[in-house]
C-alpha cells in the first residue's frame, strides 16, 4: 500500500484476498500509514504489517517477501510508487520488495487526473506495462477533493478478480511458454484466455447500389472497448462495419447490413465467454433494393421498411452458459429527467434484450454517443449492478465497461463455487 486517499480500500482487497484463500504479507509505505493504521492491516492480513527494511528482527525482509511471493499486488499505486518502480530505484521496504521478486505484479493506480495523464507518468506505466507487470485500470468518478474525473481506484472487488485471474491463468491458457526455471511470467490481464466478440460501427442498408439507410455510428466506442478487452488479454473477434487502427492480433470480419451482421455473429457467437453488441443495427430496412440506381427524374421514390432481426435479443434467448452478454441503448433521453428516463429505458433493455449489462447513453447530450471522441454512460446490470461515468473519453468508457464484464464474470465464478460451511450464514 502506497500513501493516497485510495489507500482506505485497500483493506478491502486485503480482506477479499484473504477470503479468497491467499496468505496475505502486507507492506505499507510510510505514506500509507498516514491515510490507514497499521492495525487495521495486521488485523486483517495474514500477518503483521511492515514498513521499514530496518528494525525488523529479519535483516533482509525485503528479498524474503519478494521471494516468496506468488503475486505481489499494489493498491494504491501513486505516482511515485510507479515512477521509482520504472526506474529501478528502491527507496523503502515496498520498492526493494517489488525489485527482489520474479512474481507477476498487479498495480492498481489512484491519483488525480492530471498526474494519472501526465507524460512522465503515461511513459512509466508504458514501461511497467511493456515489462510484464499487470494494471487494473483507475476509473472515471469522484476524486479526493470532490473533483470528477479519470484516476479513481477501480473497485476492489474487480483488484481481487484480477490477482485470482493471474494466479490460476495456467501459462499454456495464457499463449506463453511456461518458464524453465522461475523468472518473470509475463501471464497477460485478468480476461487472459477469454474469447469476446465486440461489434462496431453503424449497419447500411441498401435502397439501391448507390443510396443507403444508415446512422451516424463511428466505430470508435466498440473499437475502444476492443482495444481494453485484448489489453486485459482476452482474444478478440471484432465484427465492424469501419475500419479503425486496431492493436496487432485482433481477428476484423467486416460487415455492412444488419442481416450481415447477424450473420457473421452467430456463427461466431459459440466461440466467445463475451459479446459486447456496442454496432448501431438498424432497427429497419429497405423491404426492396432497387437492382439500378433510381432515377431522379422519377421523382422521389416510396421506400417501405421492414424490421431487421433484433441480433442481440436472439443472442440473449439462445445464449451458451456463462457467456457474458452486453447491449448498449442508444437513447435520446434529454429533458427535465433525462437520468431518470435512461435509467429505465436502460431496465427496459435488459429485461427484452435478455442481456447481463446494458450500457445506456443519452446520445441527445452535448459530447455524448456517436462519432464524438467522448461518450458518457449509465452501465446496469441484471443482478442490480449499477455505475454511471460522467463524460470521459471512450476509452475510460470502454475500462469501465470491461470492468463491469470483468466483475460480472467474477461473480459468476464465485456463485458457481460449492459453498463450504465458513460461507453459510
Ligand atoms: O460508434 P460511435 O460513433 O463511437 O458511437 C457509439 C454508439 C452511440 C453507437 C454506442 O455507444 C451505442 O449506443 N451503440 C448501440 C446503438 C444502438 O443500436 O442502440 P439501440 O438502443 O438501438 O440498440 C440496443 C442494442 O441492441 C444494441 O446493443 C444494438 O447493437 C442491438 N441491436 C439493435 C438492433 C438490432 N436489429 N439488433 C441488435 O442487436
Amino acid at each position: 500500500m502506497c500513501g493516497g486517499i485510495a489507500a482506505y480500500k485497500a483493506v478491502e482487497v486485503c480482506r477479499g484476498l484473504v477470503d479468497a484463500g491467499a496468505f496475505v504479507s502486507p507492506v505499507m509505505t510510510r505514506g500509507a500509514t498516514r491515510f490507514v493504521g497499521t492495525v487495521t492491516f495486521s488485523a486483517l492480513a495474514s500477518e503483521p504489517v511492515r514498513i521499514t527494511l530496518w528494525d525488523e528482527p529479519e535483516p533482509i525482509p525485503h528479498t524474503r517477501l519478494g521471494q516468496s511471493a506468488d503475486l505481489i499486488v499494489v493498491v494504491p499505486a501513486t505516482a511515485r510508487l510507479i515512477g521509482s518502480y520504472a526506474a529501478g530505484i528502491s527507496s523503502d521496504l515496498l520498492t526493494a520488495t517489488l525489485l527482489a521478486t520474479r512474481a507477476p505484479v498487479l498495480l492498481c493506480p489512484a491519483m488525480h487526473t492530471e498526474m494519472w495523464e501526465h507524460p512522465a507518468v503515461v511513459d512509466n506505466m508504458a514501461r511497467l506495462r511493456q515489462r510484464g507487470v499487470h494494471v487494473v485500470e483507475p476509473v472515471a468518478g469522484r476524486l479526493a477533493g470532490g473533483d470528477v474525473g479519470s484516476g479513481r481506484l477501480a473497485d476492489p472487488a474487480d483488484i481481487v478478480a484480477a490477482a485470482v485471474a493471474i494466479l490460476s491463468v495456467p501459462a499454456d491458457l495464457a499463449g506463453i511458454e511456461a518458464p524453465a526455471t522461475p523468472g518473470p511470467v509475463a501471464v497477460p490481464g485478468d480476461l487472459a484466455g477469454v474469447t469476446a466478440l465486440v461489434t462496431a460501427g453503424g449497419t447500411r442498408e441498401p435502397i439501391d447500389p448507390v443510396r443507403y439507410v444508415g446512422n451516424r455510428s463511428s466505430g470508435k466506442q466498440g473499437y475502444a472497448i476492443a482495444a481494453e478487452l485484448a489489453a486485459r488479454g482476452a482474444r478478440i473477434i471484432l465484427i465492424s462495419t469501419v475500419e479503425l487502427a486496431v492493436s496487432r492480433g485482433i481477428e476484423i470480419v467486416r460487415v455492412e447490413t444488419a442481416a450481415e451482421m447477424e450473420a457473421a455473429v452467430l456463427a461466431r457467437a459459440g466461440q466467445a465467454e463475451v459479446i459486447v453488441m456496442a454496432a448501431a443495427v438498424a432497427d429497419f430496412r429497405p423491404k426492396e433494393i432497387a437492382p439500378h440506381k433510381l432515377k431522379k427524374g422519377a421523382g422521389p421514390p416510396e421506400v417501405v421498411l421492414e424490421p431487421t432481426p433484433d441480433i442481440l435479443a436472439g443472442l440473449g434467448a439462445r445464449r451458451r452458459p456463462g457467456q457474458v452478454l452486453v447491449g448498449f441503448a442508444a437513447e435520446t433521453a434529454s429533458g427535465e429527467s433525462a437520468e431518470g428516463d435512461l435509467r429505465s429505458y436502460a431496465h427496459q433493455k435488459l429485461k427484452t434484450k435478455g442481456a447481463d449489462l446494458i450500457v445506456a447513453n443519452d446520445v441527445a447530450a452535448p459530447g455524448v454517443g456517436f462519432a464524438h471522441d467522448t461518450n458518457a454512460v449509465l452501465i446496469v446490470g441484471a443482478d442490480g449492478y449499477e455505475a454511471e461515468i460522467p463524460l470521459a473519453s471512450k476509452a475510460e468508457i470502454a475500462t469501465a465497461v470491461v470492468d463491469a464484464i470483468a466483475r460480472t464474470r467474477h461473480d459468476r465464478t464465485r456463485d458457481m463455487r460449492p459453498a463450504t460451511n465458513e460461507e453459510q450464514p
